[in-house]
């Protein structure tokens, strides 16, 4: 990939520790524009620098809520006029917690779908026009082993339902995407070791997790970036509907 390589369109990539971060800093390395939004405005922008340094050409950050669909609109519109157009949407933004079935509250429930299903719902209808315009797109979602085997790493029942929603909405949007030249995937992975837990994990449960793999190590977020690269490259021109598993060999399936 090129200077001609376009733009990835990240969402949830202010978190410093993050995937998605490691994912702009990937792209800025392919020679990609990158539009990072987050919710964190400051950390898109820390990113959106950092990317620039890592060789992008271009690059554009936001404050966006995803479960806002105004916030959506504004915020896509305005890195949709800023850099060439958006030919990679990586849908990273996601919330996580460990609480259990019986006592989620309906608003915790709402939130995490919101963040996690809504919002990859409203930012996607919103750079799909273009692609579909340009016949080119690569959308790549974020699910998570989670969704495969019942939670069992750290999220719970809410957790678990929202990352096989993405499962879902990814095959059935690749299906109806099948001749546009849009291709739709999911990454799921395994415990990455970011600030997504809020320090609510232990280091003896991450070392029993790294003890679950088949490498004996958990993820990080450049392995699960280094996949997203792979899913908008031409190698992977075949692929749609699919789901990826970056999980060390914790899940065999
Ligand atoms: N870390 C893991 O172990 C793991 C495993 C499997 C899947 N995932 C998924 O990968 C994705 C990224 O996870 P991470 O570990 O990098 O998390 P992270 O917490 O480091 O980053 C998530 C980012 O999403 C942003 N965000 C949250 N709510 C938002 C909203 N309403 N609008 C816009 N941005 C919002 C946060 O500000 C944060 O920058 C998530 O979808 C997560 O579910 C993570």
């Amino acid at each position: 990939m090129g200077p001609d390589a376009g733009t990835i369109l990240i969402t949830g990539g202010g978190s410093r520790r993050g995937i998605g971060r490691a994912t702009a800093l990937r792209f800025a390395g392919l020679g990609h524009a990158v539009a990072v939004l987050d919710i964190d405005a400051a950390g898109a922008a820390d990113t959106a620098r950092d990317a620039a340094a890592a060789g992008s050409p271009a690059v554009f950050s936001a404050h966006v809520d995803v479960t806002d669909q105004a916030s959506v609109a504004a915020a896509v519109g305005a890195a949709q006029a800023a850099l060439p157009p958006v030919t990679v949407l990586a849908n990273i933004a996601g919330i996580t917690a460990p609480t259990r079935f019986e006592d989620i509250t309906l608003a915790e429930w709402e939130r995490v779908f919101a963040v996690n299903v809504r919002g990859t719902f409203l930012v996607t209808q919103a750079v799909l026009p273009g692609m579909r315009a340009r016949g080119h797109g690569r959308i790549v979602n974020l699910s998570s082993v989670s969704a495969q085997r019942g939670g069992g790493v750290f999220g719970a029942s809410h957790y678990s339902a929202s990352k096989a929603a993405i499962l879902g909405l990814t095959r059935t949007l690749a299906r109806e995407l099948g001749d546009t030249g849009v291709t739709v995937n999911a990454v799921a992975p395994s415990l990455v070791d970011t600030d997504i837990f809020a320090g609510a994990l232990s280091a003896e449960r991450k070392a029993e997790l790294a003890g679950t793999t088949l490498l004996g190590r958990l993820a990080t977020p450049d392995d699960v970036a280094g996949v997203i690269a792979f899913l908008a490259s031409p190698d992977a021109s075949y692929l749609t509907g699919a789901t990826i598993d970056v999980n060390g060999g914790s899940h065999l399936h």
